[in-house]
């Protein structure tokens, strides 16, 4: 089972900056997990569509432009980083699973993905696009189709994973309070990879394993990765 960064190593550093991408990396993740905003031509990596949770300034980010958005602190001195910035520092090291939260030119993220297959060692296999805006996935999909997607969901579905199939998805991107080893068994059937978020308890990361799921997401991926290793061993 697969152990992402989730927002970098988010409990141990500001959400998605670089100390914690650093951090994951540290810790040798096997992918970290980033949110994606566009602000003008830039893509920019931070969670919110307001700025106020994670750093000291204000405002909506698609409002503000990138000069201020780079003024803010978000966190131990740490500024909102771009996409670029996050590849430039994992440069291949392990999976990116790039979570969309806003996208109004697709061809700005895929000249960024294939700047990172030619120049930072990234491979297409490493880079996963996810998003809950499936009518974006289904346009990323159609326009690059080699594009791994992540079809993410906050619901069981009644056709459980029939919709990411339908996306010609790479993997369903399930949240932990609604996934079921149905939902699991049918998204494999298809073909499908099963990323769940957000696990950190031993309990949850066990009943996964139980499940073969291929991935969690974690805030404390030093500590979910020695809990893994510890259950692997004892098999
Ligand atoms: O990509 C998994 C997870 O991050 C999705 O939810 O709100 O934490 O971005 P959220
Ligand atoms: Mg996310």
């Amino acid at each position: 089972m697969q152990i992402f960064a989730h927002r970098g190593a988010s409990a141990e550093a500001p959400e998605n900056t670089l100390l914690a991408i650093a951090k994951a990396l540290e810790y040798q993740v096997d992918g970290i997990e980033i949110d994606v905003h566009q602000i003008g031509q830039e893509l920019v990596v931070i969670h919110d569509r307001w700025v106020q949770r994670t750093t000291n300034g204000k405002g909506l980010v698609a409002n503000l432009d990138f000069k201020q958005l780079r003024s803010f602190d978000a966190g131990l001195g740490q500024q909102v980083p771009t996409l670029w910035e996050v590849m430039i520092l994992v440069a291949g090291q392990c999976n990116l699973n790039i979570e969309i939260k806003g996208l109004q030119d697709t061809s700005i993220l895929f000249s960024i993905m294939a700047k990172a297959e030619q120049e930072l060692g990234f491979t297409t296999e490493q880079l996963i696009v996810s998003s809950f805006d499936h009518h974006l996935l289904s346009q990323i999909k159609t326009l690059k189709p080699e594009t791994q997607i992540g079809a993410l969901t906050a619901s069981k579905p009644i056709k459980y994973a029939e919709f990411a199939a339908e996306l010609g998805a790479f993997s369903v991107n399930a949240d932990m309070a609604f996934l079921d080893e149905a939902f699991v068994l049918d998204a494999h059937r298809r073909g499908l990879k099963v990323f769940v978020y957000t696990v950190d308890e031993p309990e949850d990361l066990a009943q996964l394993y139980r499940w073969n799921v291929d991935g969690v997401f974690c805030n404390k991926p030093r500590a979910a990765k020695n809990y893994i290793r510890s259950i692997s061993s004892q098999k």
